[in-house]
């Protein structure tokens, strides 16, 4: 079957209408080709949950690459319906913390990757840090606290679409499973206004104002996960900016080394690394 007109583009993707009922979603020429896959797997099992996602009809090749076929969701996203409707945006940002809350609550599904693999994979090709700091990246990921929720790894307003039904979570291309305050530390950087003059990324179109509104009820709904979080917030910040660098040439590059220059140089991260198997055998 042939792709039939375009329905949106994302920052990895181009989604076409499909068919009756369906969309494909095909891949950049330059995103790696299991990836499709990967998200195709992480979307059903999220669903599993009883989450509010797409259904995944299936993988095609569209141009000799796999792109994967997901039910169509009627209905614009959170940050369309904010910038349509400015009277709006507090109960949408309400809306978008709620869901956050809901998908935290859900339990964890099986097939979805964990949280430190993926932070060490990501944060092993950015290329502004040393291999000094690459390395630190993914030690501070391995010995911040172990969580056990599903993180959806991109959630903003572009990648919730309001349907008939209710608000619809699409995009779960980078979901894991780990600590809630990574999740929330990630959203938060995402819907932190840019420099003045710049366009925001993540919501492009939405007046600074609005940004400011959405972003100070986000962080009050998990004021509380936060405030738990305490000294260790800014190695969780570090770590999500430095993983975020490794998105390619579209990221806040400037903000995000600020943050993880920020990050405490000795800040006691309460977990050790845990031995591996063979030193545990070794001292019994
Ligand atoms: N199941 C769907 N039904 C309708 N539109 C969709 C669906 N999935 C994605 N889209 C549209 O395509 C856009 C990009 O999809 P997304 O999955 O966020 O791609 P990316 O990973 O490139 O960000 C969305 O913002 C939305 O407009
Ligand atoms: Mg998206």
């Amino acid at each position: 079957m042939e792709r039939g007109a375009q329905v949106g583009v994302g920052r990895t993707s181009t989604v076409y209408t499909y068919g009756t009922g369906a969309v494909v979603k095909v891949p950049f020429a330059e995103v790696p080709t299991h990836w499709a896959e990967l998200e195709a797997r992480s979307t059903a099992a999220v669903r599993t949950m009883g989450l509010p996602v797409p259904e995944v009809l299936g993988m095609v090749e569209i141009d000799d690459r796999p792109a994967i076929v997901f039910e169509h969701i009627d209905g614009v996203s959170l940050l369309q319906q904010m910038i349509d409707d400015p009277s709006s945006t507090e109960t949408f940002a309400r809306e978008f913390a709620d869901v956050h809350r809901r998908i935290q609550r859900a339990g964890i599904p099986a097939d979805v990757p964990d949280l430190v693999d993926r932070l060490c994979l990501k944060t092993q090709t950015v290329r502004q840090l040393t291999d000094e700091e690459r390395a630190e990246a993914c030690d501070t990921a391995m010995r911040l606290p172990r969580g056990a929720a599903l993180l959806h790894g991109d959630f903003h307003p572009g990648n919730v679409l309001m349907s008939r039904s209710g608000p619809i979570v699409i995009d779960w291309f980078d979901a894991t499973v780990g600590h809630p305050v990574a999740d929330v530390v990630r959203s938060s950087i995402l819907l932190s206004p840019p420099p003045k003059g710049i366009e925001s990324l993540h919501l492009p179109g939405l007046p600074r104002p609005m940004m400011e509104t959405v972003r100070s009820i986000y962080l009050e709904t998990f004021s509380a996960l936060l405030e738990n979080a305490g000294d260790l917030l800014p190695s969780w910040r570090a770590v999500s900016a430095a993983s975020r660098l490794s998105e390619g040439a579209e990221v806040d590059e400037s903000e995000l080394l600020a943050i993880w220059k920020e990050r405490p140089q000795h800040v006691d991260l309460r977990v050790e690394r845990l031995p591996g198997v063979e030193s545990t055998y070794e001292s019994m």
